[in-house]
This record gives structure tokens, C-alpha cells and sequence, in this order.
């Protein structure tokens, strides 16, 4: 059964829609399916792969509408074995036609309940809001990835979202857990990201993935051209650190999944 990852944090321009893509992309290029869902109205994860505005096409909002069949809203994409759930500007509308509707939480949960057989991996890109669509995504997800960057008021910021994490635990998802915070768009020559990062470390202890991505000009290019950073350019800095992102939160799963090795005598 695949692991559902929300990748969340209500600030906006953190990287989470850089890691969504890039993260989904790697574990595909680790030939395990993996599937990108957009959750943001502004669907930088939809352009950012190279799919064109098209407000017919099946979408996240359709998903959350219950408007079509989650089997109908699989786009392919440029690789293999990545496909892409594409948002509209129409998403918006959801935030506001859901408010009354029945389950109105657990939306997109039902909605990926089929498809979950089907992925190892599933990604949400969330939208920068603590919105009902970034809790449609929360009651979805198994786990919640936190990028943000090594600045000053860096914890200020991420309380809200932990208190968020904490309500949807006791509401709706009480097994949902923190797969990590990823620090994005990191610079360790800074004496000032490293006394964040210690910061960071002391708070969240082994919460704080031990891959960082560093600023990576090929990271801030690749979805111009729809492409995942992996296929732009596979030896820059930013493709392989999503690359080896991938490799530690695949390699969690497995040490979860393995069974114990214990020495018996014969
Ligand atoms: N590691 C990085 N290096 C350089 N630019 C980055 C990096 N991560 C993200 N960016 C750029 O920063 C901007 C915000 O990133 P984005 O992933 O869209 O954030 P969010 O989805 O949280 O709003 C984008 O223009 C993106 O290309
Ligand atoms: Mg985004």
C-alpha cells in the first residue's frame, strides 16, 4: 500500500512545490510509481511539468467535487513512471463549495483511497494557506514534509502548522506523523543558517532530514522548461539532492517494512 506524503507549510515560496515536484520525479527515477497531486488553485506543479492551463481537463477540483473518477484524472508524464493529478485556477472554487458539504475533510482522502494500491508514493502539493485544501490533503496524507528555509523566525512561523498537525491528529487522522522537515534553498557557508540549523536540530531532533537542498539556480529553471530538475539537469546540485531526499525517506519506509534480523542458534 503507498505511502501519502503532504508536502505543507502555509508560508509561501518555502519550496514546497520545487520539493513536490522533484521529489515525486526522484522516487519515479528510483522505479518505484509515484504519483504528484495538485493541491494548489495556483498549479505551479501542473506548469511546472509541462502541462498546459486547460480548465476542461480532469483536476483536483473534479477529485474534491466528486465530479469524476480518480482513474480518469491520471495525466502521464515525461517520466515513466510519474503521473500527475493537475490543478486549475478553478480549485479556488472548492475552498468555497465545500464549506457545507458533507465529509467535506476527507474529500481527497476517498478520493486517493483507490489509487493508493496502485503508488508507492503519493505527493501532495499543498497550497500556501492552512485552507481546507491544505486539511483535505492533511486527513489524506500518512505523513506531513515541512520544507522551509534557515531564516531567524523560522520556528515562529512553523508552530501554526504543528498546532494544525496536532488538531487533524485528534479530529480526523490521528496516525498522521511528520516525515521530516527539509531545509530548501540552503546556504551553510552563512554563520547564520548554521545557528538555525542547530536550532532546528535541537527542536525537532531526528525530524531534521538529514538532506538539505542548497540554492540551485537549475532548481529555479527546470519548470520553465516542464521538466523535474532530474531530467534538466541530473549532475546539478538540486537534482541530486532531491534525488538523495528520495533515497532517505525511501530507505525509512524500508527499515519500517523490514522484519527484524535476529541471530538464532541453530
Ligand atoms: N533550492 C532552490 N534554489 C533556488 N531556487 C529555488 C529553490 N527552491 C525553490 N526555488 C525557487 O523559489 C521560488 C519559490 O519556490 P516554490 O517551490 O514555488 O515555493 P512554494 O511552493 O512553497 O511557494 C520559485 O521561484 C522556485 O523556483
Ligand atoms: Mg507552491
Amino acid at each position: 500500500m503507498g505511502r501519502v506524503i503532504a508536502v505543507a507549510n502555509q508560508k509561501g515560496g518555502v519550496g514546497k512545490t520545487t520539493t513536490a515536484i522533484n521529489l515525486a520525479s526522484s522516487f519515479a527515477a528510483a522505479e518505484v510509481n509515484s504519483l504528484l497531486v495538485d493541491c494548489d488553485p495556483q498549479s505551479n506543479a501542473s506548469s511546472g511539468l509541462g502541462l498546459a492551463k486547460d480548465a476542461q481537463r480532469i483536476s483536483t477540483y473534479h477529485l474534491l467535487m466528486g465530479a469524476a473518477a480518480p482513474e480518469e484524472s491520471l495525466q502521464p508524464t515525461v517520466l515513466e513512471q510519474l503521473w500527475l493529478i493537475p490543478a486549475h485556477k478553478n480549485l479556488i472554487g472548492a475552498n468555497i463549495e465545500l464549506v457545507d458539504a458533507e465529509a467535506r475533510e476527507f474529500r481527497l482522502r476517498n478520493a486517493l483511497a483507490s489509487l493508493r494500491d496502485r503508488f508507492q508514493f503519493i505527493v501532495l502539493d499543498c497550497p500556501p494557506a492552512l485552507d481546507l485544501l491544505t486539511l483535505n490533503a492533511l486527513v489524506a496524507a500518512d505523513t506531513v514534509l515541512i520544507p522551509m528555509q534557515a531564516e531567524y523566525f523560522a520556528l515562529e512561523g512553523i508552530s501554526e502548522l504543528l498546532d494544525t498537525v496536532e488538531r487533524i491528529r485528534a479530529s480526523f487522522n490521528p496516525a498522521l506523523a511528520i516525515e521530516g522537515v527539509l531545509l530548501t534553498m540552503y546556504d551553510d557557508r552563512t554563520s547564520l543558517a548554521k545557528q538555525v540549523t542547530a536550532e532546528l536540530k535541537k527542536f525537532f531532533g531526528s525530524k531534521l532530514c538529514e538532506t538539505w537542498v542548497p540554492r540551485n539556480i537549475r532548481l529555479a529553471e527546470a519548470p520553465s522548461h516542464g521538466k523535474p530538475a532530474l531530467l534538466y539537469d541530473v549532475r546539478s546540485k538540486g537534482a541530486e539532492s532531491y534525488i538523495r531526499l528520495a533515497k532517505e525517506i525511501i530507505n525509512h519506509y524500508l527499515a519500517e517494512e523490514a522484519p527484524v534480523e535476529i541471530d538464532q542458534p541453530a
